[in-house]
């Protein structure tokens, strides 16, 4: 099930037999949408992350604008978030007419820094998004401490998280609203796909909603008593992603140990930084496995040999305040966040999926070497 061609490929679902068996009852049932598939899907995804309440959607993208929606985001709120990230984190409050205030990141975790989310506060600050970059959770004490003071909404985008744990309790176990992602390189898949997880039981009402057109509990099919969207998951989807949870333990083992063979393989090589550590607050869900290079330029001759030897690769990440459509937007040029700056120029992702062999492994370390 490799998503590219090349020997080594940069990542891939994790599937078997189950799936398609789950798949196929959906079909042959005759319920592909709005049937019972994606009411187990979300107890059981519930369940898996301690949450009282998950609202599984069509995306992660979905998910984080359902949520800026819940908590009232609107035209000309500042909403503060970490430019190193995937654009939906930003993107979400833009949808809602918000103005994306990007702070600075801490340059060992790679997530943002809740001292530099403090210096940006302003009257008009409405929520802080959180995004537990590469899987490792946000510092989400010190963030949600920081909504409390001033009066804030959190929103955590945990689309890259799902297993990570923070002080000992799973992502979505703790108060803030949740988002997770099921693209097919994330942890599980659903193809595409995503799910809100929340404690409260009145914005999980609002959720099942806003997704489904702003239809109400009760009402005709024709009756919308909100504005809404077609943010609907399918049940052919949600059995996909039940196959999926059911094996949610193995993979998280699997994805562990290719990191932990990652490290052995790399630490000790002269230029590369790794990811940061777990520790007692902090344990990291992989997701992928991206390196510091001391340069851009060196990170551009490892890739130049990536690129000769079939080795899967991606510039992990770009700062977002720096894409061309928030630079003509917004005006932001370089030096606004030079930590993430710094880093974008620099990271690199390599092959790193559930499946990844040793032997695999061992190649992309090989080349790697002889780049530096
Ligand atoms: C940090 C982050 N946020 C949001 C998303 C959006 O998820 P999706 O692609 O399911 O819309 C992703 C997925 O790539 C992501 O990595």
């Amino acid at each position: 099930m490799r998503q590219e061609t090349r020997a080594v490929p940069l990542s891939g679902p994790y599937l078997d037999e189950r799936e398609a068996e789950l798949v196929l009852d959906v079909l042959r049932s005759g319920r592909l949408s709005l049937g019972p598939t994606v009411d187990r899907f979300e107890e059981m995804f519930a369940e898996k992350v301690g949450a009282p309440y998950a609202a599984a959607v069509s995306s992660g993208t979905a998910g984080l604008h359902l949520l800026c929606v819940t908590n009232g985001i609107g035209a000309g709120d500042e909403v503060i978030t970490t430019p190193y990230s995937f654009a939906a984190s930003a993107n979400c409050f833009i949808y809602e007419g918000a103005v994306p205030v990007f702070a600075d990141i801490d340059a060992r975790t790679l997530n943002v820094d809740p001292r530099a989310v403090e210096a940006a506060v302003t009257p008009r600050t409405k929520a802080i998004v959180a995004v537990d970059i590469f899987g490792y959770p946000s510092e989400l004490d010190e963030l949600q401490a920081i909504a409390d003071r001033h009066g804030l909404a959190l929103i955590d985008d945990s689309c890259e998280a799902l297993g990570a744990r923070y002080k000992g309790a799973p992502l979505g176990s703790q108060g803030p609203s949740a988002v997770f992602a099921f693209y097919p390189n994330k942890q599980i898949t659903t193809g595409e796909g995503g799910i809100v997880t929340t404690h409260s039981e009145e914005e999980w009402g609002l959720l099942r909603s806003l997704r489904n057109q702003g239809r109400g509990d009760e009402g005709g099919w024709l009756e919308h008593v909100r504005l809404g969207f077609n943010y609907r998951i399918d049940d052919i989807r949600a059995a996909l992603g039940i196959g999926q949870l059911e094996k949610l333990d193995e993979i998280l083992a699997l994805r562990s140990s290719v990191a932990d063979r990652y490290r052995e393989l790399l630490a000790g090589v002269p230029g590369v930084e790794l990811p940061c550590p777990d520790d007692d607050d902090h344990v990291r869900s992989w997701f992928v496995y991206v390196i510091a290079l001391p340069d851009t330029a060196t990170r551009e001759r490892v890739i130049a040999r990536f690129e000769r030897e079939q080795v899967g690769f991606n510039r992990y990440l770009p700062s977002i305040h720096l894409q061309p459509y928030m630079r003509e937007r917004y005006g932001f040029r370089e030096g606004m966040c030079p930590v993430s700056e710094d880093m974008s120029s620099r990271t690199l992702a390599l092959p790193f999926f559930t499946a990844l062999e040793r032997d695999a492994q061992e190649h992309v370390a090989n080349v790697l070497n002889s780049a530096l």
